[in-house]
């Protein structure tokens, strides 16, 4: 057998004795081999051949970790307030990359090598704290999960004092859940690592809002003709506050729908049309996100009987009539099946995005943590 080795073992060229023509196989790092013919009897036409093939192949697979422009420069990500919509967008569309790379064999990339990311969660979850660590680990950082309930918290150690202890090691980002609103403002002003808000209170969950933007994006790529309804409890929803806000600078007009006692009082003055009633606010749209009752900040108030709120503001398929025909589902979970949502419409994947949601809360968080991490390399390091 004739063969020939290109671009460092990269490319093979091969011809057996009872074949005509020259075979190639191809292989990218982290990447399955291709074997196909070149389709030539002549080794230099078909080293021409692979090497094109080689090269389109390995520009498609290519990951383009240089930011062309600078659109985005904070080294937080605080509140979704802050954000202009050039900002958002771009975000967006430094997170679309993330998406194909993340359905590699292999997914991880070593952009952030030797960086130090805290998680610091005060309050539970599941699909935020670990897709920051999975979206840290995939970019090559060291990503340090803080066991909050075994720390010197509980020895009386102020918030604070704990921030400031964990900014001395030299950190590069923290990443903080806690109940207390505006909590993440306060620390970003306190330490000197980037601070990345994974959730205060009632107030914002930006990196929430903007997974949210990017799943609908995917769907319907311009946000100027969409309506989008958001369902629930908006009063205690800091996802229902950071849609709000991110999805109306993106240009989509906002319905909120909920019992009168969990609207907030300024509803008025954002960029949103309020209703009490499903079958009214659900007209004309495309989207219909639904939000979990808030029980842990709903204190010293009589809860309303699940079932009855099921059958005024539970989405089923008979609700989701009042919507367009074609209209999706989000929830950003967790989710309460038979209480705002039913179980059945929640994992029916030709309307729900529940699971494409949490998809690309990674993308969107490998995106921002690659922009803070970069933008704060300029700040400190150049
Ligand atoms: N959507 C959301 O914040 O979920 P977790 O509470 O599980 O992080």
């Amino acid at each position: 057998m004739n063969s020939k080795i290109l671009k460092s073992g990269h490319i093979k060229l091969y011809k057996r004795e009872n074949s005509k023509f020259w075979q190639m196989k191809i292989k990218l790092p982290k990447l399955k081999a291709i074997r196909s013919s070149t389709g030539s009897k002549i080794l230099k036409d078909a080293e021409t051949i692979a090497l094109k093939y080689y090269n389109s192949i390995s520009s498609k697979t290519k990951i383009n970790i240089n930011r062309t422009s600078n659109i985005f420069k904070k080294i937080h990500l605080v509140e979704t307030a802050d954000l202009t919509k050039k900002e958002i967008l771009h975000i967006l569309n430094e997170s679309k990359k993330y998406i194909s790379f993340n359905k590699r064999k292999v997914k991880k990339i070593n952009i952030l090598e030797g960086r130090t990311i805290f998680n610091l969660f005060f309050e539970d979850s599941t699909r935020t704290r670990t897709s920051f660590e999975v979206a840290a680990k995939r970019l090559g950082a060291d990503l340090i999960n803080v066991v909050v309930k075994d720390s010197s918290i509980n020895k009386g150690e102020t918030l604070l004092d704990t921030m400031t202890t964990i900014n001395s090691m030299n950190p590069d980002v923290l990443i903080v859940r806690h109940p207390e609103e505006g909590i993440s403002k306060r620390i970003s002003e306190t330490v000197d690592a980037s601070v990345i808000n994974a959730g205060d209170g009632s107030h914002e969950h930006p990196t929430q809002a903007l997974l949210d933007a990017l799943t609908i994006k995917n769907k319907f790529n311009n946000f100027a003709k969409l309506k989008i309804a958001i369902c629930g409890d908006i009063l205690h929803s800091r996802v229902a506050r950071s849609n709000i806000i991110i999805l109306s600078k993106l240009g989509a007009k906002i319905n909120v729908i909920g019992p009168k006692e969990w609207l907030p009082k300024n509803i008025n003055k954002l960029p949103v049309n309020v209703f009490t009633d499903m079958r009214k606010g659900l007209k004309n749209c495309d989207i219909v996100m639904m939000l979990r009752i808030q029980k842990e900040r709903i204190v010293g108030k009589i809860m309303p009987n699940q079932k009855t709120y099921f059958k005024k503001y539970g989405l089923d398929y008979n609700k989701l009539k009042y919507a367009k025909k074609n209209a999706f589902v989000m929830h950003p979970g967790p989710m309460n099946r038979g209480v705002e949502i039913d179980s059945t419409l929640a994992d029916d994947i030709t309307r729900s995005l529940i699971q494409e949601q949490v998809a690309m809360g990674v993308a969107v968080r490998m995106a921002c943590l690659d922009l803070i991490i970069k933008n704060r390399d300029i700040r400190v390091y150049n």
